[in-house]
């Protein structure tokens, strides 16, 4: 039934916290299409989560690192690499986390200790991570990064918060440390826009109901599942894909090219 496109491919899975996690979908489907894989979350994940249920399905080992540590990210890497007994083809960096979110401060009223700890977690950990990578020089030639993202960075969701503007960063870093993994290392970096899904994360944001079923109704080919998130991923790890770079790529239904639907429309006209 899958065609093994990942078949000799080999990298690292950050972000799979349990069932509902796109990076957990991701996981299974890599591992569908032979895919190897070494999963990653911070130690308190671990700990909350389940990661150790997938890593028995898919047999593979979990290495803990939190993305904010370099430090963390070093030891990663070269445990990876050595796992793997060679350089790396894929990365998925799969990671979120608002700390005004999670305690319920407006956009309005941040608090900027907690916006920068967002920042750092949710931005400039992939930042950290390309450079780890680019600086040990880990990752084979045609290999493909991906991070995962929200069109809040382009378009306002007010209840998306400071979110909103760590996605525009992440997609900005994506543009900038992609133009020269892709002139030194001939590797691909690229973000992916996600549909409202939902996870852990997802349900963090206020009013997250309302945002799934107004895109439900706008998107031509309704929302996208985390599951069929798996799947473009895995396309996007292949070789079909080599020369797709310093891309924002829209995964949601047709939701980001839509003014208004129709649907909405005669929702809206109601008597
Ligand atoms: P999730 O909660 O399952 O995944 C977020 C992951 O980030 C967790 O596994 C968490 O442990 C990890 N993380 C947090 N701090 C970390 C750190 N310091 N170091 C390493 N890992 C850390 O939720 P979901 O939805 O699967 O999120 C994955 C990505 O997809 C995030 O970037 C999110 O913003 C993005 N996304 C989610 C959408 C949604 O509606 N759920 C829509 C579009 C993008």
């Amino acid at each position: 039934m899958y065609n093994k496109i990942l078949k000799g491919k080999k990298g690292i899975i950050f972000g799979a916290l349990d069932e509902n996690s796109i990076a957990w979908k991701v996981s299974e489907r890599v591992w569908e299409e032979g895919g190897d894989i070494v999963l990653t979350n911070t130690p308190v994940a671990l700990r909350m989560g389940n990661i150790d249920h997938l890593a028995s399905k898919i047999d593979c080992p979990v290495i803990p690192a939190d993305a904010t540590s370099l430090n963390d990210l070093e030891e990663l890497v070269e445990s990876a690499v050595s796992h793997f007994g060679g350089k790396l083809d894929f990365i998925l960096h799969s990671i979120g986390m608002s700390v005004n979110v999670r305690k319920g401060k407006e956009y309005t009223d941040l608090n900027y200790e907690w916006m920068k700890k967002g920042w750092d977690i949710s931005a400039v950990t992939f930042h950290k991570l390309m450079q780890v990578l680019y600086k040990k020089d880990s990752m084979n030639e045609w290999g493909s990064i991906i991070a995962l993202t929200y069109i809040a960075a382009q378009r306002t969701f007010p209840n998306y918060n400071d979110m909103a503007d760590n996605k525009a960063y992440l997609e900005s870093i994506a543009r900038s440390f992609g133009y020269f993994m892709g002139k030194d290392k001939n590797v691909r970096v690229n973000t992916i826009s996600q549909s409202p899904t939902i996870t852990t994360a997802g349900q963090g944001v206020k009013g997250l109901e309302g945002f799934l079923k107004y895109a439900q109704k706008t998107s031509p080919l309704g929302n996208a599942s985390a599951k069929e998130c798996a799947d473009y991923v895995v396309m996007m790890f292949s070789d079909y894909t080599k020369k797709v770079t310093l891309q924002n790529l829209f995964h949601d239904g047709g939701f980001s090219s839509v003014g208004v639907s129709q649907e909405i429309i005669d929702f809206l006209e109601k008597k």
